[in-house]
């Protein structure tokens, strides 16, 4: 029997004041994403902002359905739109802003399982790693080096190769 441990390191900011440019540029994005977010059930409201090796930033944002199934998060939003519009650039970060009506996000509110598991197949696609850097409200912004940093024993396509 063998046992594995798993370790992974992340960044945390105190402000967006110690954030280089670009990274406070794209977190911007998101959180002006945010602010249109569809979400009537929740009132929860995610913005996404992925950047591409291009330079553009491509945004989304939840979009919630009285269908509750039928809704879909910010980040796959986002992310799904980069790949339907440069489907061969590469993604180099992702930011995320998460707010809710009811009260304070004062932390920041890591992607679900399922975006995850969207981005990781981008990561895998492009062959190089995707930061993700996230934020609430207000507080912290924390900064991950890679999507399979925080999706460990991820399953993907190598699964599925026979050859
Ligand atoms: N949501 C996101 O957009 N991203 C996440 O990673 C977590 C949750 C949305 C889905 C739903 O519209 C609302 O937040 C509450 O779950």
């Amino acid at each position: 029997m063998k046992k594995h441990h798993i370790q992974f390191e992340f960044t945390e900011c105190s402000s967006t004041a110690e954030l280089a440019a670009p990274d406070k540029r794209l977190l911007e994005a998101a959180i002006k994403a945010r602010k249109n977010a569809y979400a009537p059930y929740s009132g929860f409201k995610v913005g996404a902002a992925v950047l591409l090796e291009n330079g553009e930033i491509v945004v989304g944002n939840n979009q919630e359905n009285a269908s509750y199934p039928a809704g879909l998060c910010a980040e796959r939003v986002a992310i799904f739109q980069a790949g339907a519009i440069y489907p061969n650039v590469a993604v180099l970060s992702v930011a995320i802003s998460a707010a809710a009506e009811a009260h304070v996000v004062d932390r920041p509110a890591g992607p679900c399982g399922s975006c995850r598991q969207a981005m990781m197949e981008y990561e895998q696609k492009q062959n190089s790693p995707i930061r993700l850097l996230m934020q609430g409200e207000e507080g912290p912004i924390y900064i991950c080096n890679a999507i399979a940093d925080i999706l460990p024993l991820a399953f993907g396509n190598s699964f599925l190769d026979n050859s």
